[in-house]
């Protein structure tokens, strides 16, 4: 029988975003307090014959067409640079796979859904190794390393729950998950927001920002102080490159939500309210005018292999 290695890994919100000034390394230094949600990118690893190199299959009917075509399927994939990057540093050959890659988290939508494939690829690569060709596991600390050299998102993908994001946001303090739960609409945008652009268009606003002692927050009693402290400096930005971002925004308060707000680097907007059948009943509403919106439940565990 063929090695079958089935992995997934959660969305994050950044309840938090505070940014700072571009650095002399390209990246500008975070402090986030990130959360994962219970919307997890699904992956299937099976052993392919000797000689036939990597294949993704990427697939997924709860996001738009679009998104699913936006993901590349060759050696650009971050799931293919995953697994190159993992077996080099095992000293390995990049294996022969076949990749299956379910989507859930809208793509290019600030909610690392690149980073959770990533993240769910090292721990289904972590597994598949060890049993073809009997390396040692690596420990979450050790996967997290080789994941922020994939992107930033990653090792906070790997942990999930509740967290700090420092440095560029691969510097991850785990914390104790909230007390209370909470419901989530996350409004997908037919258009993705490339990272990078957000980022520069952020330089441009000039925005001055302080960094907050973010584990008192995590202490929050209930949606509705969370709500109030909600935050991302890179709103503004994401707002002027997609000017209706901001209109969405306002709609989603006026419909009841707690708060609404721009995901990391946008554009998914994730929306906080108070009960599962408020969020479904708005998601319903919007689905019927065509708007891919989601609902979500907040504290996901990280990337873990399934049964
Ligand atoms: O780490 P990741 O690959 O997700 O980052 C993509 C791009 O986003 C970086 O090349 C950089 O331009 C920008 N970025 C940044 N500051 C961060 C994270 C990302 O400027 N903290």
């Amino acid at each position: 029988m063929s090695t079958i290695i089935r992995a997934s890994a959660p969305a994050k919100v950044n309840l938090v975003f505070e940014v700072g000034q571009l650095a002399s390394d390209g990246y500008h230094p975070v402090n986030s307090l990130f959360f994962a949600l219970d919307l997890r990118e699904e992956l299937t690893l099976v052993k392919g014959e000797p000689g036939t190199g990597i294949s993704i299959y990427v697939h997924g009917d709860s996001i738009p067409e679009a998104h699913i075509n936006a993901v590349p399927t060759d050696h650009s994939n971050l799931v293919h640079k995953t697994a190159v990057l993992f077996a080099q540093k095992l000293g390995k050959a990049t294996p022969d796979l076949q990749i299956d890659i379910h989507k859930r988290i809208p793509v290019a939508g600030g909610m690392a859904g690149g980073s959770a494939d990533a993240a769910a690829m090292l721990v289904a690569l972590n597994e598949f190794m060890h049993q073809e060709h009997g390396t040692e596991k690596l420990s979450i600390e050790e996967l997290a390393v080789i994941g922020a050299e994939l992107g930033s998102d990653v090792p906070f993908c790997l942990y999930g729950s509740l967290a700090i994001g420092t440095g560029r946001g691969e510097v991850i303090t785990p914390l104790e998950g909230l007390s209370f739960e909470t419901n989530w609409l996350l409004c997908a945008s037919s258009k993705g927001l490339s990272t990078p652009t957000v980022f520069a268009a952020f330089d441009e606003l000039d925005t001055e920002t302080q960094f907050t002692d973010l584990a008192e927050l995590s202490k929050t009693s209930s949606a509705t102080e969370l709500g109030s402290r909600m935050t991302n400096d890179l709103e503004q930005a994401a707002f002027s490159l997609m000017p209706s971002l901001s209109q969405q925004v306002r709609e989603l308060e006026e419909l009841g939500a707690i708060r609404a707000m721009v995901s990391g680097s946008g554009p998914t907007i994730a929306a906080l309210f108070e009960s599962e059948a408020k969020a479904i009943e708005v998601s319903k509403a919007l689905n019927s005018q065509g708007v891919v919106a989601l609902t979500a439940k907040g504290g996901a565990q990280g990337a873990r292999l399934d049964g």
